[in-house]
């Protein structure tokens, strides 16, 4: 089977690791580092969250701890949604330890596209800092990604004042730099998983089905205040399964920039479909996705998952 090579970067965060879960366990996929950033909670935490996670699931990959901060701004967490550990809900074994690389995520995520035969992608699932420091201080490292993946954005309105979401928001700077990075990008933004919800008989079906969906289910009972009546927000694991799956969802061509300066938009994702700006278009726009079958989709992997 032709595998495709991947990073991932992430800022976990229950949705992040609602995301992962099902990435670790899809054949076709060759996830080589997980690389950590400040977003969702500190770096500190995010960094213990993903080894924390890939010791529950029995996977041995190696994690990059990352930018502890945006580039020009402070962090803003989101422990209202995610707990103070930032995965709330569900108790964790030990981490192992011997995962964590010496290096940071930056210099891993340059040396492990360059030791690569092949162009490789990278799902980013929390603020853009790593990939933009990436890209500006080794622009060499361009010509092996495939194309970037990423949650964030959002084509309507925001979660983090009126237009903005959050990974853009918090890091508006590193964004608009790999926007304009001239690397291949598809967005998948707030207006999907805010569409893409679990319902409470997919909770359900993710206990009935075993650890894994036990332990997922019990995260998200547990994300966003506990919500779960009105369905939960499928942010990360969205643009997962458009990785794994793109058949589900539907995408356009557009120019895509961020506002770093006005107080009142910063970091929306100005998305020009039709040319009004006169800009050559950078990205693929996710603008709608099958619930049925994503809901359907999404669980059954989860049940395909074993520890
Ligand atoms: O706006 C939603 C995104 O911000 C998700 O990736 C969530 O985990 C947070 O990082
Ligand atoms: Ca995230």
């Amino acid at each position: 089977m032709e595998t495709r090579k991947l990073i991932i970067d992430t800022d976990p965060g229950i949705d992040d690791a609602a995301a992962i879960t099902i990435l670790l366990s899809e054949p076709s996929l060759d996830v080589k580092l997980i690389a950590s950033v400040s977003g969702n909670v500190g770096i500190e935490h995010t960094t213990n969250n993903a080894l924390k996670l890939l010791t529950f699931l029995n996977k041995d990959i190696p994690v990059a701890k990352g930018a502890a901060a945006p580039l020009l701004r402070d962090n803003r967490f989101a422990t209202n949604a995610h707990g103070k550990s930032g995965m709330g809900g569900f108790e964790f074994p030990e981490p192992k330890k011997e995962l964590l690389l010496e290096e940071n995520a930056v210099m891993s995520e340059y040396r492990t596209l360059m030791a690569s035969e092949e162009k490789m992608t990278i799902l980013t699932l929390g603020p853009l800092t790593n990939i933009a420091l990436l890209i500006s201080t080794f622009p060499e490292v361009k010509e092996k990604i495939e194309e970037i993946i990423m949650m964030g954005g959002s084509t309507e309105r925001g979660n983090i004042g009126i237009y903005g979401e959050f990974n853009v928001t918090i890091d508006p700077e590193a964004a608009k730099m790999v926007f304009r990075s001239g690397i291949p990008i598809t967005m998948v933004g707030l207006d999907i998983g805010r569409k893409a919800r679990l319902m409470v008989e997919d909770l359900e079906e993710l206990e009935k089905s075993g650890e894994v969906g036990t332990m997922i289910s019990s995260l998200f009972r547990s994300y966003d205040g506990g919500h779960v009546e009105e369905g939960v927000k499928m942010y990360d694991p969205s643009a997962a399964m458009y990785l794994m799956e793109p058949e589900l969802f539907e995408t356009k061509e557009a120019f895509i920039d961020v506002e770093i300066f006005s107080p009142l938009t910063i970091g929306a994702t100005v998305v020009d479909y039709d040319g009004t700006l006169s800009e050559t278009k950078n990205a693929a726009v996710c603008v709608d996705v099958d619930v049925d079958r994503f809901r359907k989709r999404y669980v059954q992997r989860v049940a395909d998952t074993k520890r």
